[in-house]
């Protein structure tokens, strides 16, 4: 798998993330194969980079598996769009047909189960919040369902996913899409949309409204008490608030904005654990991570014995996946690839680091074969 700008796409390559257009819509779906269309149109609809299952077309492979139906999430996502545009115009929102949303995501996340996490998909700038929104629905019901939770528990768990950043549709629009550093007053109205949410769904009818009301107003408080808007600690956090916190951050460092680039899952999980201490219960960060691809299948890596691909990650072991040696370390090819298990090796067996996309082009050109041909079945 590898991340292209838009200049370097070529027919026949397969896509290996989705790219959601303004209205929600998906103008690719993951796995289709690219035509000089389809690039063309790309282009012009400003996506600079996008991820494909490999170099060349003739190691084309289908994608991953995802963890919810394509067309639950293109559904969820409009759902949510039309909900900011009620709540902009009346004041009020189609709390029923969210709520439809949030089952019908549940039934497939559930459904999916066995799939682990593996790419983010890509959204235009108009529809980031509502694709977030979907996403982070998504994720907190994978983590929800990986706690136990409960059916009941969990339909809640989705919908205050999809309604955690409601409180956005009172901050105005170009200050959500701003490139580059906010004011002190512009950071202070980015960040009341916890609490405006809050609000807001303080008003819905309905026994669960506090609920959502905690989920919304909560999710950026950090455990240590260094978040925000009430710097909550501990368990003064509502626990579903703990998960969509986490839900949130992990999707918002996973997709591209106008003011940062995307993060590979292997640098969202560095930040994560290691940067972040103190602001997720490490409990649920263990057990998120337990099911997101840190090295995606098809990530090339440096280990410490040669070059190899990512064949296949199993849930618990998203750190020491099993991957095919090709390569020896000074990059050259072995002649019989073989397969290892990285869960099974001594500890010294260790991953030096996973190869970066301008990195892998040259290493392609130096060692004259696509990596990806290696996961090919025999
Ligand atoms: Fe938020």
């Amino acid at each position: 798998m590898i991340r292209l700008s838009s200049k370097q796409l070529r027919d026949g390559m397969v896509t290996a993330q989705s790219v959601f257009n303004q209205k929600g819509a998906s103008f690719i779906t993951s796995g289709t194969p690219l035509t000089e269309r389809y690039i063309h149109r790309l282009q012009k609809m400003g996506i600079s980079h996008l991820a494909v299952t490999s170099l060349s077309p003739d190691a084309a492979l289908p994608p991953p598996p995802g963890i919810v139906d394509e067309r639950v999430r293109e559904q969820s996502i409009r759902t949510i769009a039309t909900a900011f545009t009620q709540l902009e115009s009346q004041s009020s929102f189609d709390l029923g047909a969210l709520q439809n949303s949030a089952n019908d995501l549940l039934d497939s996340v559930l459904h999916m189960q066995s799939n682990l996490v593996q790419l983010s998909d890509i959204r235009m700038h108009d529809s980031y919040t509502f694709a977030h929104s979907v996403n982070v629905a998504i994720l907190s019901t994978m983590l929800g369902s990986l706690c136990h939770l409960h059916r009941d528990e969990l339909k809640l768990l989705t919908l205050g996913g999809l309604l955690h950043d409601i409180g956005k549709v009172d901050i105005p629009y170009k200050l959500l899409n701003k490139p580059g550093a906010l004011t002190d007053e512009e950071f202070a109205l980015m960040r009341s949309h916890a609490e405006i949410g809050r609000k807001r769904l303080l008003q819905l009818p309905g026994p669960n409204t506090a609920i959502l009301a905690n989920i919304a107003g909560q999710h950026h408080e950090f455990l240590d008490g260094r978040g925000y808007p009430r710097r909550l600690k501990g368990d003064a956090i509502h626990p579903y608030a703990r998960i969509v916190a986490i839900a949130d951050v992990y999707d918002a460092l996973s997709s591209k904005r106008s003011y940062k680039k995307s993060y590979k899952p292997s640098v969202v999980h560095q930040i994560m654990t290691k940067n972040s201490v103190g602001h997720f219960s490490p409990e649920l960060l263990e057990l998120f991570f337990d099911n997101v691809a840190i090295y995606p299948v098809g990530t090339v890596m440096l280990t410490s014995l040669g070059y190899g691909i990512v064949k296949k990650v199993s849930f618990g072991k998203t750190l020491t996946p099993v991957i095919t040696i090709f390569a020896t370390k000074d990059a050259k090819l072995v002649p019989k690839p073989f397969n290892v298990d990285l869960s099974q090796c001594p500890a010294d067996n260790t991953i030096h680091h996973a190869i970066d996309d301008t990195e892998l082009i040259n290493f392609v050109r130096v060692i004259g074969v696509d990596p990806a041909i290696f996961l090919r079945e025999e």
